[in-house]
């Protein structure tokens, strides 16, 4: 019988998730095993110990676990970590860009050194990263990235004056990596979560006065748990998208549709 839908599975693949130790990227990372890929996984140099236990998950799916430092935008880290993610699991296939940091603060106080760190892990590790990545999938046969954007990549945010001017240039930044790596075969694409409750987030929804304007932004009336993100990345990374490419696929709770 013909098979005529194409297959959610990754299976097969060889996955990188960065910042895996936490929030997002440990449930992409689980369920990028869970739908049949080995995993490199990257955490901070003094957070590694975070990753046992995602590795420990990931193992248990029955899949190759490849926990690895990065400190994003380091080019020497980078490019180590690449080398050593090609070793472990004998290329890469699938790049989801997960690590990020918010700094939160009024644009009139914002201090230069916390814009840079911003600008420099959100923007220009993904930029260095993805081209160490698209170079090698660009010599193999082709692959998928998926960037962690954010909804604050097309809404604007109180105190996000650094954070979303970041992730306004990931949703762009995708956009000519799918142009210009489209003939290797490279899709990139993007995702734009809603609020979700991690540790970047937790501080931020204790406060009252921000989780109720929070929930009024989000007609699903609840902010978003790290398994809300999984199911789009996953779909973005298999077989089911390979016509998507540029796309920044808002997983928003309907923030965006009032
Ligand atoms: N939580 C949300 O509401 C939300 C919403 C939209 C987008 N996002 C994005 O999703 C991604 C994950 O966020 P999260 O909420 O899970 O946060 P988190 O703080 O739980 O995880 C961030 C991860 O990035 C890693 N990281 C931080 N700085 C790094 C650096 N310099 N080099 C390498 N790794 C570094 C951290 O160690 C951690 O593993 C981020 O890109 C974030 O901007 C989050």
């Amino acid at each position: 019988m013909t098979n005529v839908l194409p297959s959610l599975r990754v299976d097969g693949k060889r996955a990188v998730v960065t910042g895996a130790g936490s929030g997002i990227g440990r449930a992409v990372a689980i369920a990028l095993s869970e739908a049949g890929a080995d995993v490199a996984l990257s955490e901070l140099p003094d957070r590694l110990d975070s990753l046992q236990e995602v590795c420990e998950a990931i193992e248990l799916n029955g899949q190759k676990a490849v926990p690895l430092p990065l400190a994003l935008p380091q080019t020497d880290s980078i490019d180590t970590f690449v080398a050593d993610a090609i070793e472990g699991l004998g290329g890469i296939d699938i790049l989801v860009n997960n690590a990020g940091v918010n700094i939160p603060a009024d644009a009139f106080d914002l201090t230069e050194q916390d814009w840079d760190q911003v600008q420099d892990v959100n923007l220009k590790g993904l930029f260095f990263l993805s081209q160490r990545c698209g170079r090698h999938m660009r010599d193999h046969g082709g692959g998928r990235i998926v960037n962690m954007a954010s909804i604050n990549g097309v809404v604007g945010y109180y105190k996000r004056a650094a954070y979303c001017s970041s992730k306004a240039g990931v949703v762009n930044l995708t956009r000519v990596l799918a142009l210009e790596w489209a003939e290797h075969d490279i899709n990139v694409n993007a995702i734009g979560p809603t609020f979700i409750l991690t540790p970047l987030t937790q501080a931020t929804f204790d406060d009252p006065v921000m989780r109720e304007d929070l929930l009024k932004r989000i007609p699903k009336g609840r902010v978003g748990q790290p398994e809300d993100i999984v199911g789009a990345v996953v779909f973005l990374a298999s077989d089911a998208a390979a016509m998507i490419t540029g796309h920044t696929l808002l997983v928003d709770g309907g923030w965006t549709a009032i």
